[in-house]
This record gives structure tokens, C-alpha cells and sequence, in this order.
């Protein structure tokens, strides 16, 4: 395993070990969480923690849940999601953050925004000073709109490129079925505005700016030959 898998590993088993007996668990997306999904899984087969259930953000949370045991359930079936966990692609210093990086932020976001506690996973190399810098900003798009979407872009000072598939022909197709495009701005001074002024471009279905809805963050750094988790 790398020093990166590693921070995952142990980041991801930090938050499953939070999770309690009898809540409803919304399960995120991506390499980091997907650690956090086994770690569930087997403190349920454990007999650590009973009647989990979880509310899976994409197919591949769904596929994870069911290969750990997790049983599922879904929004129309619960009033409550007690505790979220995901991962992210970028955390600034206010706890918001830039995710989609799976192309999942959408129901990442349903999910996440709706539990009463939202646990962010991530490895040190994801804190950043402002979001924006390192990765690019990724919206979800119905088809028939990607032109005028990536000319409105283009409006408001961005460089938005269409996330195309790799070893698939063509661009990435998001679980519902839609586009993303990925978007490199100089600078996000707001990220609150921008990401309202971005949803409300026709066509826009989601964008990957999460602000005020992470909870706790927790980090995961490799000290010497030990890993260290850190709460922000
Ligand atoms: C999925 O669309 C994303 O929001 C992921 O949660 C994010 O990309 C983090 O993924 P990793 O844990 O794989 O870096």
C-alpha cells in the first residue's frame, strides 16, 4: 500500500468507527470512503454495532455496501440520516469544500446536506488554502445543454472542459444519466456565491462546491511510519 492508501485506510476505519447502533448511515463516494464502507461492514459482521443501515450516494457505493454486508435503504423509506461519511477532492480552512471528482457530487450532495452529522475523510495531500486550486470544478450537466452551459461558463471566467471516459469511448455519464464538466477558475473568492450563481444556469443540474455542510473533517497524515488522524 502507498503512504496515500494508507492515510485512506486508516482515515476511512476513524469515521466507520463512528457510526453507532441503530442509525442510518449515508454513504459517500470515491477510494477514501469506500474504506470507510468495508470498515461498517465488518463491525456489523462483528457484532460490534447492529441495525446499520445505509443510504448509498452512486452504484459504486451501492456495490460496496452490498459486497460488505451494509443493508441498504433509500430517502422515500427514512425521516432521518443520522451521520454521513464521504470523501473530498479539495477542504478549505471553513470546511467547505470541492468534490465530484467520481462524477457522484449530486447525490453526494442530497445526501450529505440532509445528515444530522457529515464526516468529510480525506489525506493531507486534499487541504488546501482556496478551493479551486488543484482540482477543477466539476458540474453535472444535462446533455442537451453542455454548449450553452460551457459558453455561460466561459461568461463567468471559466475554463470548462467536458470530463471525457477513460477505457469508455466518449464522455463520462454520470448515474443519472447526464454530462460533467470540469471547470478551472483563477480564483474562487466566494465559493457561496459561486456556487449558487452556477446552479442557476439552465441545464445545470449540480455543482461540486459543498459550503457549510461538512461537519467534521477528519484527516488522515502519515508521521514517521504510523498514520495520524487529525479533526478539523
Ligand atoms: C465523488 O464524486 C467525489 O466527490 C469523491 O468523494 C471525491 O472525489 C473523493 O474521492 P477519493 O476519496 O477517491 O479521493
Amino acid at each position: 500500500m502507498t503512504p496515500q492508501d494508507l492515510m485512506k485506510q486508516e482515515v476511512g476505519k476513524a469515521a466507520a468507527a463512528r457510526v453507532q447502533s441503530n442509525s442510518i448511515v449515508g454513504l459517500g463516494t470515491g477510494s477514501t470512503t469506500a474504506f470507510a464502507i468495508e470498515y461498517i461492514g465488518k463491525r456489523l459482521a462483528a457484532g460490534e454495532i447492529t441495525n446499520v443501515k445505509g443510504i448509498p450516494t452512486s452504484f459504486q457505493a451501492t456495490v460496496l455496501a452490498r459486497q460488505y454486508g451494509i443493508p441498504l435503504t433509500t430517502l422515500d423509506e427514512v425521516d432521518r440520516i443520522d451521520i454521513a461519511i464521504d470523501g473530498a477532492d479539495e477542504v478549505d480552512p471553513n470546511k467547505n469544500l470541492i468534490k465530484g471528482g467520481g462524477a457522484a457530487h449530486t447525490q453526494e450532495k442530497v445526501i450529505d446536506a440532509l445528515a444530522a452529522q457529515f464526516i468529510v475523510v480525506v489525506d493531507n495531500t486534499k487541504l488546501v488554502d482556496k478551493l479551486g486550486s488543484t482540482f477543477l470544478l466539476p458540474v453535472e450537466v444535462i446533455p442537451m445543454a453542455v454548449t450553452p452551459v460551457m459558453k455561460a461558463i466561459e461568461k463567468l471566467g471559466g475554463k470548462p472542459q467536458l470530463r471525457m471516459g477513460i477505457k469508455k469511448a466518449g464522455p463520462v455519464v454520470t448515474d443519472q444519466g447526464n454530462l460533467v464538466i470540469d471547470v478551472k477558475f483563477d480564483s474562487i473568492d466566494n465559493p457561496a456565491e459561486l456556487e449558487k450563481t452556477l446552479n442557476n444556469i439552465p441545464g445545470v443540474l449540480e455543482n461540486g462546491l459543498f459550503v457549510g455542510v461538512a461537519d467534521l473533517i477528519l484527516v488522515g497524515e502519515v508521521k514517521g511510519d504510523q498514520v495520524i488522524i487529525k479533526e478539523m
